[in-house]
């Protein structure tokens, strides 16, 4: 434990906790719903709710400090991530499952500095789990140490994506022949959970053995790198090459071998740059 981000970290433990109890009485009740940039683009008022309370803690005791958020960035906030220490964050990730009470929901902050990741703080807050990461740390749930598969066979491999929120028909086709592929190459299953955040969890934890995704955004991946990486795991560019944030796209996995059979599986779908929107 320790190091110079300690402070910071203790406050995003802090902050994630108070946000899943926020979100959780939330969960039970009546929701306004709106949506963003498709009708699958969902966003309620306890996201922004949410959202507005973990910053503005944040910016009250770490003034000089950076944001980059889901709903700041939908009301046209720029991502743009500079050497200062900045925030990443996603006040609900899995807003559709909060939505229809689907119990997979979680708050995730990540925070970089230099531009490299330093920690990430994943709360999966209907099922009271806290998995951190810290760089060079390790990652845990709950106190418990968590470790990635070793599975480096297709043929044996759970594999978890998410649809991401554009759904016209070029985008839906390549999705389900991306999908197609990983079957036809006789991965064990395909998951859909709804959490990008949560998938990348489960990846740490062992309970799966890859991630890809087309059009996530920075704040689904920020936290999670961290916590996959910090368990053993390697996450990387759907081309191959390293993970830029801001691409939208990422391949993740316990071993490179796997990463890489799962990038050489997939076709792109381009979904932009976080950073040019
Ligand atoms: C979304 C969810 C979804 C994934 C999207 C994310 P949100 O996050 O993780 O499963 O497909 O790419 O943006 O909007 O619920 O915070």
């Amino acid at each position: 434990a320790g190091g110079p981000w300690e402070e910071c970290f203790q406050a995003a433990v802090q902050l994630a906790l108070r946000a899943g109890q926020i979100i959780r009485k939330a969960l039970a009740e009546e929701k306004r719903v709106s949506t963003k940039t498709s009708a699958a683009d969902l966003v309620t008022e306890t996201d922004r709710l949410v959202e507005d309370l973990i910053i503005s803690e944040l910016r009250k005791r770490f003034p000089s400090h950076r944001f980059i958020a889901e709903e700041a960035a939908a009301s046209g906030a720029k991502c743009v991530l500079t050497p200062s220490p900045t925030w990443i964050i996603d006040p609900i990730d899995g807003t559709c499952n909060f939505v229809h009470r689907f119990p997979t929901v979680a708050v995730s902050i990540g925070f970089a500095v230099r531009q490299e990741l330093e920690f990430g703080v994943i709360h999966h807050c209907t099922e009271e789990r806290l998995y951190t990461g810290r760089r060079g740390q390790g990652a845990f749930c709950n106190g418990q140490r968590l470790r990635v598969s070793g599975e480096t066979e297709l043929s044996r491999a759970l594999v978890l994506t998410e649809i991401g929120p554009k759904r016209d028909p070029a985008t839906l086709r390549l999705f389900l022949s991306n999908m197609e592929r990983l079957l036809h190459g006789r991965a064990h299953g395909v998951r859909v959970i709804g959490s990008s955040t949560l998938a990348l969890c489960h990846l740490a934890s062992g309970a799966a053995d890859a991630y890809y995704q087309f059009g996530l955004h920075c704040w689904d991946l920020a936290a999670a790198t961290v916590i996959v990486r910090e368990a053993g795991g390697i996450v990387m560019d759907t081309s191959g090459g390293p993970l830029d944030l801001m691409s939208c796209r990422v391949v993740a996995a316990g071993t490179r071998e796997m990463a890489i059979l799962i990038a050489q599986a997939l076709q792109t779908i381009n979904c932009g740059r976080d950073d040019e929107k």
